[in-house]
């Protein structure tokens, strides 16, 4: 695969790529007290993720991690569930993006934050081979703080994968959880 960066891929602005993702949530999402599920929640964390981390790269892309995620107030049946996501920084092949999941009080026109994550997305190309992605111009004061707390996040996050990685190579192949 060529060198996407040797062929000029220039830095893209965090604007560029910035997405949202808006659902309106029905009983088959909810447990019996009319909850959303977390694993949903989840997965709509994971898509408006995909959202923001394709259209920077301009490529197919996969979830390599999604950090701790704390629920931090219920979604019900009937609730307009609102997912804002961006790019915070990318290096070689991977990058990372930032999601905040909140409820909109359609009647006062106000937001609930309920959750949010922060998630790494490898582009790869139709082989699933990974390729390298652009780098990220941060342009608004929030943009460069989180662009340099993804740089210490990445570091915390770079021990934990190796001693998982060490310790999945250690296990012997009929290991089950
Ligand atoms: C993510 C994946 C492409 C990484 O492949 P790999 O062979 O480990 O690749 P590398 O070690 O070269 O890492 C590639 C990049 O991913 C990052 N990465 C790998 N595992 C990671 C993890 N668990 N968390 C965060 N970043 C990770 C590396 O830091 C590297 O980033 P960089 O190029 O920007 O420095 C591979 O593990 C994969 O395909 N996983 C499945 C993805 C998937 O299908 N997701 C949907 C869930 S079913």
């Amino acid at each position: 695969m060529a060198d996407r960066m040797s062929e000029g891929v220039a830095a893209r602005p965090v604007s560029e790529s910035q997405s949202e993702r808006s659902e309106i949530i029905f009983p088959s999402d909810a447990n019996a007290i009319g909850n959303l599920f977390g694993g949903r929640l989840m997965q709509f964390i994971d898509l408006a993720g995909a959202m923001a981390a394709s259209r920077h790269a301009r490529a197919f892309t996969v979830t390599a991690s999604m950090d701790h995620l704390d629920f931090v107030a219920p979604v019900k049946v009937g609730d307009l569930l609102i997912l804002r996501s961006s790019v915070n920084r990318a290096w070689r092949t991977s990058m990372e993006v930032g999601v905040k999941a909140m409820v909109e009080d359609i009647r006062e026109g106000r937001f609930r934050h309920v959750s949010s994550a922060y998630l790494t997305f490898v582009a790869v190309d139709a082989t699933g081979k990974s390729i390298e992605v652009p780098q990220v111009t941060p342009e608004t004061e929030h943009q460069r703080r989180r662009y340099e707390d993804a740089g210490r996040r990445r570091e915390m996050r770079s021990g934990e994968v190796q001693r998982r990685r060490d310790l999945r190579a250690s296990l012997p192949p009929e290991w089950h959880v």
